[in-house]
C-alpha cells in the first residue's frame, strides 16, 4: 500500500474507498520538527478527486444512515481496537511528525481509543422524543410530533497539527455514529498521523466511500472543500485566522469552530500559591505551550506578585528541555516560522520594557521556556496567542481590573481562577466572557464528556462527545394528525 524508497515512504491518499496516489502527480515532503529531516510524502489530492469522493460519501452514506446504531457502533469499537494494536507505532508517528513527547503521544492515542468508545455508548444511549400539540394556546391533542435526530449527510472534518489523531477522531467519530460520510482533510504536518489512523479504520471493513482523506495544503485544497455544494456540515479546528476565512466562504452550512485562545490565570491574594503554581506550569509549557487551552497570560495580584513570580521562576528554571523523544516537556515548536513568530513576541515585549525573569534562549525552533514580568497592555504579548513557551504577567490592583483585562481580549476560551474564596471564585467566573472557567485548576478541554466550546474568536459551537452529536444531525419531526 505505501511506497517505501530510500527509506521515506510515500503514502498514497485514502479516496473512495481506495488507498491510491493522486492523479496529480504531486507529493508534499513532510519535515519532522525536531529530527528535521523528510520523513514521508503525501498526495497533493485534486479538485476531481475531491468531486468524485464526495460523491462517494453520498452514495455510501445513504445506506450507512439505515444499519442500526449498534452496527455502526462495531466498526467504530472495532476501529478503537485497532488503535489500541498500533498504540506504539501511532504513538511513534505523532512524536516524529508534530514533535509532542512520547508519553504525551501516547496519552493521545489512549485518550482517542476514550473518546471512540464513549462515542459509541453515548450515541447509543441518545434519544427522541414526541410532543403532543395541546401545550400551545389554542393546540390540539390530536396531533402528536415525534422528534428523531437525522444525519446531516456528509461532514467536512478539518484538524490542526498539534493533536492530529485526538482532535480528528473526534470529528469523525460522532459524525460517523451520527449516520454521516465523512471527508477528512487532516493538517498537512499531522497527515501521516491522520493517515495511520485511517489505515486503522480501513481494516474494520468499513463501507467503501464513507470516509475518504484527502491530503494536500489548505492553502490549495481548503476552499475548493469548504465551498463544495456536497458538504453539508464542517467541524474545524485550528487558528482564528484559518476559522474566520472558512465562516466566510461557507455559506448556510451548519459550521463548527474551536479556534485559537489567550487563556488567563486570575490569581487572587489568597491563592494557594503553590497549587496555582504546579497548574500554571503545566497549563502554560506542556507541549511547549502548543495547546489552544494553554495558559497564555498570568494576571496576579499585586500583593502576591513578587511571591508567585519567585516560585514560577524556580519551576520554570527546573522544566526539562529537548527531545520529544527523552519525553522533555519542553520540544522544538512545530517549525522555524512558529520560532521566529514567538521570538517577537518576546523581543518586542523586551524592547517595550517587560522585564524577563528567565529563559529567551533559542537553538533554531528549540525555544528555552521563558517568563515575562510587568508586562503591560502596550505590548503584542499581552494580547497574541503566541503558540509557544512563553508567559506573560500582568500585575493588577484588584480583581474588577483583572477581570476587565481578561474580557478585553478578542479570544474567549477558557479561564482560570486561583483563590481559597469560593464566593469570589464564582463572582469572578460569572463576570468572565469566555467558554469555560476553571477553578484552581489549568484550562483544558478534557474530560471529553463535558462541554468543550469558545466564544468571541475563539470559535462557534459547542464540541465534546454528546454536543458533536447534536451538530452532527439535526431534528426531523413527523407529526401524526391523530382520529
Ligand atoms: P491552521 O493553520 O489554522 O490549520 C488548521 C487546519 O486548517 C489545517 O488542516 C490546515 O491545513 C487547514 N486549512 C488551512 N487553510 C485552509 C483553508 N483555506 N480552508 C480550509 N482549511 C484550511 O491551525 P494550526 O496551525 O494547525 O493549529 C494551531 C491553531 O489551532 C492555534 O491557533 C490553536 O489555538 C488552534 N487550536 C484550537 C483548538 C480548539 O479546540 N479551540 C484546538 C487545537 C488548536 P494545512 O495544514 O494544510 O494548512
Ligand atoms: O489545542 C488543543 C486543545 O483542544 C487542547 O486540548 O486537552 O490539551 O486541553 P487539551
Amino acid at each position: 500500500m505505501d511506497h517505501v524508497e530510500n527509506d521515506v515512504t510515500t503514502y498514497p491518499a485514502y479516496l473512495a474507498g481506495q488507498w491510491q496516489p493522486s492523479e496529480s502527480h504531486e507529493t508534499i515532503a513532510i519535515h519532522s520538527p525536531w529530527q528535521r529531516d523528510v520523513i514521508g510524502h503525501v498526495q497533493a489530492v485534486t479538485q476531481s478527486e475531491v468531486d468524485q469522493s464526495i460523491q462517494a460519501a453520498k452514495n455510501a452514506q445513504h445506506e450507512w444512515a439505515t444499519l442500526s446504531l449498534g452496527e455502526r457502533g462495531q466498526y467504530l469499537n472495532q476501529w478503537a481496537q485497532e488503535l489500541a494494536k498500533d498504540k506504539e507505532s501511532l504513538a511513534t508517528s505523532i512524536m516524529t511528525e508534530v514533535g509532542k513527547n512520547y508519553a504525551d503521544a501516547e496519552k493521545e492515542v489512549v485518550r482517542t481509543i476514550d473518546l471512540i468508545r464513549y462515542t459509541v455508548q453515548e450515541a447509543l444511549h441518545m434519544h427522541g422524543e414526541s410532543v403532543r400539540g395541546d401545550g400551545f394556546p389554542g393546540g390540539s391533542k390530536e396531533k402528536l410530533g415525534i422528534i428523531e435526530r437525522v444525519p446531516l449527510g456528509v461532514v467536512l472534518a478539518i484538524s490542526p497539527f498539534n493533536y492530529p489523531v485526538n482532535l480528528a477522531a473526534s470529528k469523525i467519530a460522532p459524525a460517523l455514529m451520527a449516520g454521516n460520510g465523512v471527508i477528512f482533510k487532516p493538517a498537512t504536518q499531522g497527515s501521516i498521523s491522520g493517515i495511520k489512523m485511517i489505515q486503522a479504520l480501513d481494516r474494520t471493513g468499513i463501507p467503501s466511500g464513507i470516509l475518504s482523506l484527502i491530503t494536500g495544503r489548505g492553502s490549495e485544497i481548503g476552499d475548493y472543500l469548504t465551498e463544495h455544494p456536497g458538504i453539508n456540515m464542517i467541524s474545524f479546528t485550528g487558528s482564528t485566522r484559518t476559522g474566520k476565512h472558512l465562516s466566510q466562504k461557507s455559506i448556510m452550512i451548519p459550521l463548527v469552530l474551536e479556534l485559537g485562545g489567550k487563556d488567563p490565570a486570575i490569581v487572587c491574594q489568597d491563592a494557594d500559591l503553590d497549587l496555582t503554581v504546579k497548574n500554571i506550569i503545566s497549563g502554560a509549557f506542556s507541549y511547549s505551550g502548543q495547546r489552544c487551552t494553554a495558559v497564555k497570560r498570568v494576571l496576579v495580584d499585586d500583593q502576591v506578585a513578587d511571591q508567585l513570580v519567585a516560585k514560577l521562576q524556580k519551576a520554570v528554571d527546573a522544566l526539562s528541555v529537548g527531545s520529544p523523544k527523552n519525553n522533555r516537556m519542553i520540544v522544538p515548536l512545530i517549525d522555524n516560522k512558529s520560532a521566529d513568530f514567538v521570538q517577537g513576541l518576546i523581543d518586542d515585549a523586551m524592547d517595550k520594557g517587560a522585564t524577563l525573569v528567565t529563559g529567551n534562549q533559542r537553538k533554531e525552533n528549540l525555544l528555552a521556556p521563558t517568563l515575562l514580568d510587568h508586562v503591560t497592555e502596550d505590548m503584542d504579548i499581552a494580547w497574541v496567542e503566541p503558540f509557544g513557551p512563553v508567559l506573560p504577567i500582568i500585575r493588577v490592583h484588584s480583581v474588577n481590573q483583572a477581570i476587565q483585562l481578561a474580557n478585553k481580549s478578542n479570544f474567549g476560551l477558557q479561564a482560570s481562577v486561583f483563590t481559597q474564596d469560593i464566593d469570589k471564585a464564582l463572582e469572578i467566573a460569572g463576570a468572565i466572557e469566555v467558554g469555560t472557567v476553571q477553578v484552581n485548576g489549568r484550562p483544558e478541554r478534557g474530560p471529553d464528556n463535558f462541554p468543550f466550546l469558545g466564544v468571541k474568536s475563539s470559535g462557534m459551537g459547542t464540541q465534546g462527545v454528546h454536543n458533536s452529536l447534536l451538530s452532527m444531525s439535526r431534528e426531523k419531526l413527523t407529526v401524526m394528525n391523530l382520529k
